[in-house]
């Protein structure tokens, strides 16, 4: 299956997300082979990450129950459970690194491996829609250190004012030490 080709036809009605997932598809390119890692599966991942972003509540909710997920869970982080489950069940994707990074994308998780983390980072350091300072900042620290990128990603979402899943402050704990404050004006 050509997955770029699927993917365009899932948004072809969003163009935004579809822009979206283009951009952080080229920046996990870029990261992989800055840092030398599996190319073929850090694009796999980017171009799925949001496949189900655009699913309606219902049929949402239904493959949520159908997963064998937590409904109770937060439904923000749902398009995340239900991209795992349709990369699983739609896209034949069984590799579990693959799996695991759409699953965590939009917490993170502190047992994320080096190729999960370049979705982490790509999905705010993207260059189509994400032209923010902050993102701007993160995405010069993510070629010195894919680390210090994710310290300062969780720093961000920390700081902000929405209450974060357990698993992003267990990130936290685990990275904080990578954490460097840039000042910029
Ligand atoms: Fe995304």
């Amino acid at each position: 299956m050509d997955l770029i080709k699927e993917i365009h036809e899932v948004m072809k009605e969003h163009p935004g997300r579809l822009s979206h997932i283009m951009g952080v598809m080229e920046e996990s390119i870029r990261l992989a082979e800055h840092y030398d890692l599996d190319v073929e599966k850090a694009k796999t991942i980017a171009l799925l990450h949001d496949v189900a972003k655009k699913t309606g509540h219902c049929t949402m909710k239904a493959l949520m129950i159908q997963g064998g997920y937590d409904i109770r869970e937060h439904e923000k982080l749902w398009h995340a459970y239900v991209g795992e489950y349709l990369a699983l069940t739609k896209y034949g994707v069984s590799d579990e690194e693959i799996l695991k990074a759409i699953k965590w994308h939009p917490t993170g998780h502190p047992e994320m491996t080096e190729l999960q983390k370049v979705l982490f980072v790509a999905d705010i350091t993207e260059r189509n829609t994400r032209k923010f300072k902050d993102s701007e900042i993160m995405r010069e620290l993510s070629y010195q250190s894919l680390n210090e990128a994710v310290a300062y990603k969780l720093q961000y979402m920390i700081n902000g004012p929405i209450r974060m899943h357990e698993h992003t402050y267990a990130m936290w704990d685990k990275y904080k030490e990578y954490y460097k404050e840039v000042t910029y004006d």
